[in-house]
C-alpha cells in the first residue's frame, strides 16, 4: 500500500511554498499508508535551458525526512514565486519491489529530463515482460521499481505520436498494464495538465471551487483505442498472469496508429474553465476532506484527466456494456477527519481486520495461476533447486509470525516430505541449535526488524544454510539480510496486534508449498484443491466476517472473565494459539490455545461449569477426536463457544443454541485462516468492552528491535 496526493490550481493564485506544503500535508494525511520514502515532482526549474523541466525531491524514510529536504533546497526552489496554475504530484511509499532508495522512491520518471513522471500505488503484475519490452527498445532502467515501466511506457507512446492528448496516452499505457494501480501523471510536455487513473486500488478526486457544480453528476465518455492494430508476430510477448485476460498484448504497442481514439458523444463535462477551481486526487478522503468535501470516486479503468481548467472522466470503449452508471457522482463527503483516516473503523485493528478479503488478494496477486495450476514466487525461482535438495526446512520466528508457520507445518511436511522443523527465535538462540550447511531456513517476520529473528538469521547464516525471508517490508533488516524471500504484500499493518499480516503469512508458506511441488505427479490432485480454494478465500473470508456482530454480543458474555481456553488439534491448533495471543495482548485476560490431545494429560482438570472455554472443530482428518474432547468437556459441565463449519449438524447438537460461530468450509489446510478471524474480532470487542487501547496494547511495540 502507498498514498497518493496530486494538486492543480486553475486561477487561483498560490505560491510555490503553499502549493509544496498542501502536497506535504496530503502526504502526512496519508502516511500510514506506507512509511519507507516520500516525493513530490512540481512543475518548473530554475533551469534556464528548459525552464518547463519539472523538478523531483525525493528521500527515504517519513515525510518528515522529504520535508527536511525541500527545505534543504528552499533557495532553489523559489518559494514566494505565485502561480495561477500549478501542477504537482506526491508519494509515500510502502517498498513493494526495489529497497527505500531515492531512485526507488515515487515519482518516477520517463528519463534524465523528466519529461513524464508518475506516482504509483500497486503491484503491476507483469512489469518484467513490459521491462524487456521496452529494453529491447532502447530505454534504460534506473531503479529497482515495478512503476518505472509506467513512466517509461508513457514516454515509449509520446515519442511516436506526438499528436495525442495526454489522456490518450494515459489510455493507451493502462491497457498494457496487469495488477493494480492507482496512477497519476504529469509531463512537461502538458503544463497544466494532470491525468490519473485506478484499477483495483483507490483513487478519489476532490473538487474546490464557488461555483455550484452545474451537475452532481459527471457523464463518462467512451474511448475507441487499438482498434484494428496490426500484430507483428516476430514481437511475441509472454502473457504474465491471468488475471487480466482480455488485455491488449504487448506486440501491438508499436503498432499504435497515430490517431487511434475516436470519442463518441463529447460534452463538456464540468464548465469550470473560467472559475477558479482547485482539483485533489488521493488515495485517501482523509487527505482530501481539509480542502474540500465534493468528491468523486473514480471507478476501474476510469481515466481522468484535468486540463483548461476541466475535468473529463474516459473509458475504453469495451467496458461500456459492464458499466450500469455512465456518470460518476459528485459526493459530498460529511464525515470529519479522524474517522475517515480509519474509514467506517474504529482502530487500524479493526480496519486491518476487515481488510483481510483484499489483502490475502494482494498476497496472491501475480504469483497463483489457477488455470494451470502454476504458482511463482519471483523471489525464490533462483533458489528451488537448491531448497528441494536440502536436509530440512527451519522456520524460525516470534509471536505472530511463529504460528503462521505453526498453521502450515502439516501441509508443507506433506507437500515436501522433509523434515519440518519450526522454532520460536529466542528459544532457538538460546539452544544453540544445530544448523547445517544443506538446512534452508526461513525467517517469517511482518516488520521485518524484529531483532531475536534477525539474530537468528545471522546466526544460520553463519553455519552456512540458506536464508528465506518472509516479511511484509521491502528494504527491512530481515529482507536485506536474506538470500532469497517472499514479500507477503499484506500492505502496512498499523496496530500493534497482527491480524492481516499473519493471513497473509499463512497464504505465501502455502504458495511456497505449492511450488516446490509444482512436478510432483501424485500430488497434482491435492495441489489442485489447494489452488481452487485459495480462489474461493477471498469471499469466504467476507462471509466470516459478517459474524462480527454474533461474535460481539458473545464478547459481552466473556469480557468480565478472568480466564479463556481455547481448545484444538490438526491445522486449528495454531488459530487456538494465535485466538489467545490476541486475547492476551488485547484484553489483558488470561487465555490459553490448549491442544486438544493434551486435554486428558492436565488441562481437563481446569474445566468446570465456570470456565469460559472455546473449541475449533472442523470436519478435517481429526474431526472424530475433536467430537471426543467435546464430549470430554461437557462431560464435565463444561459449556463451550464452538467455532464449527456450516451445515456441521453434528457438532452443532452438543452446543447449547447460539453458542457457536460457523465458517464456511474449506480444504483442511486453509481453516486456520477463516476460524482464526473470529477469535481476532472477539479480542476486539473485548478490547473495546474493557476500554483498552486497541492500536497500541500496554508495554508492546509494533516492531521489536531489542533481544
Ligand atoms: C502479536 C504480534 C507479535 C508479533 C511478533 C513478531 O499480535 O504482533 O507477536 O508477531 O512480535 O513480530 P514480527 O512479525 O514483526 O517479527
Amino acid at each position: 500500500m502507498c498514498g497518493i496526493f496530486a494538486y492543480l490550481n486553475w486561477l487561483v493564485p498560490k505560491t510555490r511554498k503553499e502549493i509544496i506544503e498542501i502536497l506535504v500535508k496530503g502526504l502526512q494525511r496519508q502516511e500510514y499508508r506506507g512509511y519507507d520514502s516520500a516525493g513530490i515532482g512540481i512543475e518548473g526549474s530554475n533551469s534556464i535551458d528548459d525552464p518547463y523541466m519539472m523538478t523531483l525531491i525525493k528521500m527515504p524514510g517519513k515525510v518528515k525526512a522529504l520535508e527536511d529536504e525541500i527545505q534543504r533546497n528552499a533557495g532553489q526552489l523559489d518559494f514566494s514565486r505565485v502561480f495561477d496554475l500549478h501542477v504537482g504530484i506526491a508519494h509515500t511509499r510502502w517498498a513493494t519491489h526495489g529497497a527505500p532508495s531515492v531512485v526507488n522512491c515515487h515519482p518516477q520518471r520517463s528519463d534524465t529530463n523528466n519529461e513524464f513522471i508518475v506516482v504509483h500505488n500497486g503491484i503491476i503484475t507483469n512489469y518484467k515482460e513490459v521491462k524487456v519490452y521496452l529494453e529491447k527498445k532502447n530505454c534504460v532502467f534506473e531503479s529497482e521499481t515495478d512503476t518505472e515501466v509506467i513512466s517509461k511506457l508513457v514516454k515509449y507512446y509520446y515519442d511516436r505520436h506526438q499528436n495525442m492528448s495526454f489522456r490518450q496516452l494515459v489510455e493507451h499505457v493502462i491497457q498494457q498494464l496487469e495488477g493494480a494501480f492507482s496512477l497519476v501523471f504529469m509531463s512537461s510536455h502538458y503544463p497544466g495538465e494532470l491525468v490519473a487513473s485506478r484499477r483495483g486500488s483507490p483513487l478519489i478526486v476532490g473538487i474546490k471551487t464557488k461555483v455550484k457544480l452545474a451537475s452532481d453528476h459527471i457523464p463518462v465518455m467512451y474511448s475507441k483505442g487499438l482498434e484494428g492494430v496490426h500484430v507483428d508476430s516476430d514481437d511475441k510477448v509472454r502473457r504474465g498472469s491471468s488475471f487480466n485476460p482480455d488485455r491488449q498484448s504487448l506486440v501491438s504497442i508499436s503498432e499504435v496508429p497515430a490517431t487511434p481514439y475516436v470519442n463518441d458523444n463529447i460534452t463538456q463535462v464540468t464548465t469550470l474553465e473560467g472559475h477558479e477551481v482547485e482539483y485533489f486526487l488521493a488515495s485517501d478522503a482523509s487527505a482530501l476532506i481539509e480542502h474540500t468535501n465534493q468528491m468523486i470516486y473514480l471507478e476501474d479503468d476510469d481515466v481522468a484527466a484535468v486540463s483548461g481548467g476541466s475535468l473529463t472522466i474516459h473509458r475504453h470503449t469495451s467496458m461500456k456494456k459492464k458499466d450500469q452508471f455512465a456518470t460518476r457522482e459528485i459526493q459530498t463527503v460529511m464525515m470529519e477527519m479522524k474517522q475517515i483516516m480509519k474509514g467506517c473503523y474504529s482502530s487500524f485493528m479493526q480496519k486491518e481486520i476487515f481488510e483481510q478479503p483484499e489483502s490475502v488478494v494482494n498476497t496472491m496477486r501475480g504469483r497463483l495461476i489457477p488455470k494451470d495450476g502454476t504458482v511463482v514466487l519471483g523471489g525464490l525461482k533462483e533458489h528451488i533447486t537448491e531448497i528441494r535438495r536440502c536436509r530440512r526446512l527451519i522456520f524460525i520466528a516470534c509471536g505472530t509470525s511463529y504460528h503462521s508457520a505453526l498453521a502450515t507445518r502439516q501441509l508443507l511436511e506433506e507437500l515436501t516430505e522433509l523434515p519440518v522443523m519450526v522454532e520460536l527465535a529466542s528459544d532457538f538462540l538460546d539452544r544453540n541449535t544445530p544448523v547445517f550447511r544443506d538446512d534452508v531456513c526461513f525467517f517469517i517476520s511482518q516488520s521485518g526488524e524484529t531483532a531475536d529473528t534477525l539474530m537468528a538469521l545471522r546466526y544460520c547464516k553463519r553455519q552456512g544454510a540458506l536464508a528465506v525471508g518472509i516479511t511484509n517490508t521491502v528494504g527491512s533488516s530481515i529482507s536485506r539480510e536474506t538470500h532469497c524471500g517472499i514479500h507477503i504484500n499484506a500492505g502496512p499493518e498499523i496496530g500493534v496486534a497482527s491480524t492481516k499480516a499473519y493471513t497473509s503469512q499463512i497464504i505465501s508458506l502455502v504458495m511456497f508449498g505449492l511450488m516446490i511441488c509444482e512436478d510432483r505427479i501424485s500430488l497434482q490432485p491435492r495441489r489442485q484443491e489447494i489452488i481452487e480454494a485459495l480462489g474461493e478465500l477471498p469471499d469466504q473470508i467476507r462471509e466470516v466476517l459478517k459474524t462480527d456482530e454474533r461474535v460481539k454480543v458473545l464478547a459481552e458474555e466473556l469480557y468480565d472473565k478472568k480466564s479463556l481456553l481455547i481448545m484444538g488439534r490438526g491445522f486449528n491448533f495454531a488459530t487456538c494459539l494465535e485466538g489467545a495471543l490476541k486475547i492476551k495482548e488485547l484484553t489483558y485476560m488470561h487465555s490459553e490455545g490448549i491442544l486438544a490431545g493434551e486435554l486428558k494429560h492436565g488441562p481437563l482438570a481446569l474445566v468446570d461449569s465456570n470456565m469460559p472455554l472455546m473449541m475449533v472443530i472442523t470436519r478435517d482428518q481429526v474431526y472424530s477426536k475433536c467430537m471426543n474432547a467435546l464430549l470430554q468437556v461437557t462431560a464435565r459441565g463444561g459449556r463451550p463457544i464452538i467455532i464449527l463449519e456450516k451445515d456441521d449438524d453434528e457438532t452443532k447438537k452438543h452446543v447449547e443454541k447460539m453458542r457457536y460461530i460457523e465458517v464456511p468450509h474449506t480444504v483442511d489446510c486453509l481453516s486456520s485462516i477463516l476460524t482464526t478471524i473470529p477469535l481476532q474480532l472477539l479480542s476486539y470487542h473485548i478490547a473495546v468492552l474493557k476500554k483498552c487501547d486497541v492500536d497500541c496494547p500496554r508495554n508492546l511495540a509494533k516492531s521489536v528491535t531489542v533481544e
